[in-house]
């Protein structure tokens, strides 16, 4: 795109040129002669026979007062000292462009306004240099340049100069010029505007979708690794699997709106895919920049994964701790900075992506709400019975009696994440039913330690950590922590307990 804009205002510089290379052509001498001719014209009838030389059938050059350039056939010099004449001055004398030396003084040149020009010198050209202009001895003639020294012509409305042919070419041109960029530029900004991705260019990135190229599979999509474009960009492609028809308008219009969202814990969504597939049934993606360390889920249950990233070791304290940290600022900008708080709705190791240097980023941010608003019934349907089976645990139980998503109940999953990090067990544990859980399991966990006295079976770094992820996973969304003080209080555990950087 950038291409054929550069490409157009060079074609349009070039128009430029050719016009004004094609105006000055048509100045010629034959402009001369037609503006001598005018001025001829308007000499008082009787005074004309001085002038009988001024004919179509003499050279121009030989004209009577005539001096022209050596090199160009163009008036250069009109001298008519002293040839007694009268009537009024042409303003086609502007028209004489190569003119650099004027004389008319001695004659009898007379003002006759009301007429529109008569009478008041012209000021521009060879008229805007006094000392090259002689027209003393014309009693009256008024305006023209101070040096003239003629009185100043009483103001008629229209006594302003018109502007002459080539100023108007110039300025007509110039105007349709810029009008013609900005059309462009608009048309080519609007283009890149939509410039959504195909499905074809998808199809191709991540070689048909092939399983091989499957890096995950979540409730609402599967995810594709994919190689984009001639950088061969590594990219993840999310594939959407519940979308029905005639969503695509919003669809588009909120992705649009998820593209303000920027924040350096947040996957960064690339571009969005609204088409038909090789079916002609609608196929709705997200593509965003690709994590190479995968999702934490990997690194917390690696048996559960045989065939995933074997990662070769697992995460220090430190490093979860900073995760933690990462995903709780997420969530917080999700919640508290984004103009429109943002539910994620679905917090879950899968969904915490790691890059090269472990910093998480949150995927699928504000995904649930896109889906909620455009398909509110679907939605719900899948949350609640076949969508939230995978994430079971992780999902606050109000959600399970009907309840919209909100902020809080994400602050819920992000307890349960805290506390699968540092107790190493799954909210989805065999052991725990009822109303046994994760959160429950830690209470107690850490009663026992403290109820003993000593305070080594949990160091306390460890248990002021878990006590946020406690505090964050009460069953009531009114009793649970803000995600700006969970992010708070884990800051401040780490600069106490943790001195190194990551
Ligand atoms: C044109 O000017 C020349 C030179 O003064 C003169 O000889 C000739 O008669 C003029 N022709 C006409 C048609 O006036
Ligand atoms: C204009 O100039 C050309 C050559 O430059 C010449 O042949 C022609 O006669 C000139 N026209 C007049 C009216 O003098
Ligand atoms: C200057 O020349 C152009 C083209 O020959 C003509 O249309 C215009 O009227 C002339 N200007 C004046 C002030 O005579
Ligand atoms: C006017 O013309 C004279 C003689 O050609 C020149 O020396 C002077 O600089 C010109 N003045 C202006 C303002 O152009």
């Amino acid at each position: 795109m950038k291409i054929s804009l550069f490409f157009a205002f060079n074609a349009l510089m070039l128009l430029q040129v050719c016009i004004l290379v094609f105006a000055q052509a048509r100045f010629s001498n034959e402009t001369d002669m037609q503006a001598l001719l005018e001025f001829k014209s308007q000499v008082t009838e009787n005074k004309r026979e001085v002038l009988a030389s001024w004919n179509h059938s003499f050279p121009l050059c030989h004209w009577i007062g005539i001096t022209c350039g050596r090199k160009q056939e163009r008036v250069t010099s009109l001298d008519l000292g002293g040839f007694k004449l009268s009537g009024s001055i042409s303003p086609s004398i502007g028209n004489l462009s190569f003119l650099r030396s004027l004389n008319l003084g001695d004659n009898s040149f007379q003002s006759n306004i009301p007429q529109e020009f008569e009478g008041s010198v012209p000021t521009k050209g060879v008229f805007q240099n006094g000392t090259t202009v002689s027209v003393f001895g014309n009693e009256n003639l008024c305006g023209g340049v101070i040096e003239m020294q003629l009185k100043p012509c009483i103001e008629s409305p229209r006594q302003k100069k018109p502007f002459s042919l080539g100023e108007k070419v110039a300025v007509g041109v110039g105007v349709a010029l810029l009008f013609l960029f900005i059309i462009v530029a608009s048309l080519s900004w609007f283009k890149k505007k939509n410039d959504k991705i195909s499905y074809e260019e998808l199809y191709n990135a991540t070689s048909g979708f092939s399983s091989s190229n499957l890096i995950g599979s979540g409730n609402f999509s599967d995810v594709f690794k994919g190689l984009l474009g001639l950088e061969e960009k590594l990219v993840a492609v999310k594939v959407l699997n519940l979308l029905k028809h005639g969503a695509t308008k919003s669809f588009i219009a909120e992705c649009e709106s998820f593209k303000g969202i920027r924040h350096r814990n947040l996957a960064k969504l690339i571009t969005v895919c609204s088409s038909l597939d090789s079916q002609g049934n609608d196929f709705r993606a997200l593509v965003y920049e690709f994590m190479p360390k995968g999702s934490l889920d990997m690194w917390l249950q690696p048996e559960d994964l045989e065939s995933a990233n074997n990662h070769s070791r697992s995460l220090t304290f430190a490093e979860k701790v900073n995760i933690a940290i990462d995903v709780a600022s997420a969530l917080e900008y999700l919640h508290v900075y984004c103009h429109d708080p943002v539910a994620h709705c679905d917090i879950k190791p899968s969904n915490v992506l790691l890059d090269d240097d472990l910093t998480a980023h949150v995927s699928d941010f504000g995904l649930a709400r896109l889906l909620y608003n455009f398909d509110e019934k679907t939605f719900l349907n899948q949350f609640s019975s076949a969508g939230v089976r995978g994430t079971i645990g992780y999902a606050a139980p109000e959600y399970g009696m009907g309840s919209k998503p909100s902020i809080q109940g994400d602050v819920y999953s992000f307890g349960v994440l805290l506390l699968e990090m540092f107790t190493g067990k799954k909210p989805t544990d065999n052991s725990f039913g009822g109303g046994y859980n994760l959160h429950g399991y830690t209470k107690s966990v850490l009663s026992c330690s403290t109820s003993r006295g000593g305070r080594t079976m949990v160091d306390e770094w460890l248990r002021l950590v878990l006590e946020v992820g406690i505090k964050c996973s009460e069953e009531y969304p009114r009793d649970r922590m803000g995600m700006a003080e969970a992010v708070r209080e884990l800051v401040s555990i780490k600069s106490k307990f943790f001195t190194s950087s990551r």
